[in-house]
């Protein structure tokens, strides 16, 4: 069984699912939670699928989960599908050593972020492709951000004009990411701070509104929204 999607693309996605999604209050895993009646995850990788750059997609999977994650997600692509670790990092780890010979590009993207537009992919893919080692997508910060200390005193205003918010899909050339796994075991909240800790230059694109992570319940409501609204393809 081959699980390529397009044979000339240079891209695999990773897509770490393995999270208990605790924030969403009880329930599924994350990834498997409904939204506008199909997973998050069906929505993520029939978005990652509709790439025309990408080649792979490997999904770490709840380990419990592996084989109804593999028949859920048969009929929407061929992707290799792998059991998660007991965090992020380990999920990340173990779906880039499922990664076959060839893609040169590595996109690691959360399934919690369902609705991110094909186009976001194929922008970050690009940005590795046109010799950058590590790509972020980001958003300007809206709110006024205030450094908090003990009892809630505000200990400062920090300069928003500096700030990014970041989002996935983060690419990297892929013996880049690899060097990066293999050095660091700290656990850390995304791939471009392995990186980093590598001194490794991390360039931003633009992001997107749609890329929004489900994380709360409101976050639920908002991606229905936009899909029912038809504003999230
Ligand atoms: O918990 P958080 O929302 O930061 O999780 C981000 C992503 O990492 C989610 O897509 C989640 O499924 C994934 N994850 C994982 N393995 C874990 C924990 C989280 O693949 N052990």
């Amino acid at each position: 069984m081959t699980a390529q999607l397009n044979p000339r693309g240079d891209v695999a996605v990773l897509v770490p699912a393995a999270g208990a999604g605790v924030r969403l209050g009880p329930g599924a895993p994350k990834a498997l939670r409904p939204l506008a009646g199909e997973p998050l995850l069906v929505h993520a990788v029939r978005r990652i699928a509709a790439a025309p750059s990408v080649h792979t997609v490997v999904v770490a999977a709840p380990a419990a989960d592996v084989e109804p994650v593999r028949a859920m997600l048969a009929p929407v692509a061929p992707v290799i599908v792998v059991p998660g670790g007991a965090d992020r990092q380990a999920s990340v780890a173990a779906a880039l050593a499922a990664v076959p010979a060839g893609p040169e590009i590595v996109l690691v993207h959360d399934a919690a972020r369902a609705l991110t537009p094909p186009a976001l992919i194929e922008s970050v893919a690009a940005a590795v492709r046109s010799g950058n080692d590590a790509v972020i997508p980001v958003l300007p910060v809206v709110d006024t951000i205030k450094e908090v200390g003990t009892g809630e005193l505000v200990l400062g205003t920090v300069d928003r004009s500096a700030l990014r918010a970041v989002q996935t899909p983060q690419g990297f050339r892929r013996t880049v990411l690899a060097a990066a796994h293999a050095a660091t075991s700290d656990p850390l909240t995304d791939d471009a701070g392995l990186v980093e800790k590598q001194g490794v230059p991390v360039v931003c694109v633009p992001g997107s509104e749609y890329a929004l992570k489900v994380t709360r319940p409101f976050d639920l409501a908002l991606a229905e929204y936009l899909l029912s609204a038809r504003q999230a393809g």
